[in-house]
């Protein structure tokens, strides 16, 4: 397979690249020249903010809105194509980088005036503790070992997607635009219907109370963790995986069960610093 990419490179040269820098070769064909369809849906989230959620919720509402599809049986992320990176990076950017600086342009080109963007955030503190746990039982992407250092690279913008604050922001701004769907986590787990409700406008679904009942209950946490993990178990390196479960525990507030009272501090200093030029309400407790 030779065929060219955006960026002029071989599929060869640039898989050659990513196992140099990751020691794992994971291209798909995201990084082909891609052409959306004005009926595609780009679900857009910072790493650990709820993004197989809405990958689930945003499938089954548009593609198997009866609950009896026979592909909702596929691994949902074939369902739901990954083409995060592919938006995030161009590849000249990449090439001798460190992983972690991805981050040029969310919206590349004109992405929102031809298709629907659904965003969705969660606070900070909630996502690192899933993050940590998460990418220090992982074998790729910048590997962490301890919350501690989690913190210290997502303060510094060091973990993957880059900084935390320009990509919540860049979506905040834009959440005017009819094209975008701007969700909070913490909304979504206090009150997944009405969610669901705005979602179904957005989308242009129109699906029925009943239906969107039948989706809230299928996309549960319970519901999806019951239906499987969606990685295969060799993309960790932790022998003893049993601690280690993508669908964790899925709840708000989780945060105040792993932060030292130093933790804390230097989290809420971050925080308060980078929310003083913006109104973004995020929500720490339910
Ligand atoms: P926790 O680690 O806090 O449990 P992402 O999909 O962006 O990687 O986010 C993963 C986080 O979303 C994990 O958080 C995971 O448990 C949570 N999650 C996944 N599916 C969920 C669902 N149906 N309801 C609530 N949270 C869910």
């Amino acid at each position: 397979m030779s065929k060219q990419l955006l960026s002029g490179h071989t599929y060869e040269e640039l898989k050659e690249e990513e196992l140099k820098a990751f020691g794992f070769g994971s291209l798909r064909p995201w990084l082909y020249n891609m052409e959306f369809r004005s009926d595609d849906v780009i679900v857009k989230t910072f790493p650990k903010c709820g993004t197989t959620w809405m990958q689930e919720i945003v499938w089954t509402m548009l593609h198997n809105p009866n609950l009896d599809n026979p592909k909702a049986d596929e691994f949902l992320w074939v369902r739901s194509e990954d083409i995060s990176l592919d938006m995030m990076f161009d590849v000249e950017t990449f090439k001798g980088q460190p992983p972690n600086y991805y981050l040029k342009n969310l919206y590349p080109d004109d992405i929102l005036d031809r298709i629907k963007v659904v965003y969705v955030t969660r606070n900070p503190k909630d996502m690192i503790v899933s993050y940590s746990y998460f990418f220090e039982a992982l074998k790729v992407f910048p590997v962490v070992s301890s919350m501690e250092e989690t913190q210290k690279k997502l303060m510094t913008g060091q973990i993957l997607y880059g900084p935390y604050w320009s990509h919540v922001k860049q979506a905040w701004q834009k959440r005017h635009h009819p094209n975008l769907h701007f969700v909070f986590y913490e909304d979504m787990k206090a009150d997944i219907m009405s969610e669901l409700r705005k979602l179904n406008e957005f989308l242009g679904t129109q699906l029925s109370e009943e239906k969107l009942e039948a989706i809230a209950q299928y996309t549960s946490f319970s519901s999806m963790k019951a239906r499987g993990e969606p990685l295969q178990d060799d993309v960790f390196h932790k022998e003893n995986k049993s601690d280690v479960t993508f669908f964790r525990k899925g709840k708000t507030g989780d945060w105040k069960n792993h932060f030292t009272p130093e933790l804390q501090k230097k989290m809420d200093h971050w925080i308060k610093e980078n929310i003083a030029d913006t109104d973004l309400n995020l929500k720490w407790a339910l």
